[in-house]
């Protein structure tokens, strides 16, 4: 999937305005999927995840800076986002329906931070971001 010009640039655009909430976006968006899809705590037996914990505040920040990575990168996700792949694939071994999951709770967390700015054309752009992110992390799988 490629990302036309306007939908990198409204993605750029729109995470340069979440700054200051960059920091707990990624734990909102982990609390989220393991209070909506308890299935994917099974992945984390040994983080304490109540809701806020330290432990998925930090990870929170880690995936983030993940994804800040790719903002920054648009044009090589691939290329920038290679260690997490394999990492996923062959350490973690994370079923790919999980990066739907999580997807899902971005949206959400990124929709209550933007508000009205959150529209049908940031909504899609961003939805073709995590698409290609998601698609890098599942990649070794085949
Ligand atoms: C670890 C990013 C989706 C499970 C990580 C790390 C990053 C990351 C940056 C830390 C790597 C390190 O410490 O070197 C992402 C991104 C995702 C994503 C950008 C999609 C947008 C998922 C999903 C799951 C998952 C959907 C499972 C439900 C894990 C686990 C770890 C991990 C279990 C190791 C945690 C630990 O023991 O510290 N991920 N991840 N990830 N990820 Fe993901």
């Amino acid at each position: 999937m490629v990302l036309s010009a306007e939908e990198c640039q409204l993605i750029q655009t729109t995470w340069a305005k979440l700054g200051p909430h960059l920091d707990k976006l990624g734990g909102e968006a982990l609390c989220r999927m393991f209070c909506a899809y308890p299935q994917t705590k099974t992945y984390f037996p040994h983080f304490d995840l109540s809701p806020h914990s330290k432990d998925v505040q930090h990870h929170g920040q880690k995936v983030v800076k993940a994804l800040d990575s790719a903002v920054q990168n648009l044009d090589n996700i691939r290329g920038t986002l290679a260690d997490l792949s394999d990492l996923h694939a062959y350490n973690l071994r994370v079923d790919p329906v999980n990066f739907k999951l999580l997807t899902k709770c971005f949206h959400v967390v990124l929709g209550i931070h933007l508000g009205g700015e959150y529209n049908a054309l940031a909504h899609l752009a961003w939805d073709k971001l995590f698409y290609c992110v998601a698609d890098v992390l599942c990649e070794k799988y085949r």
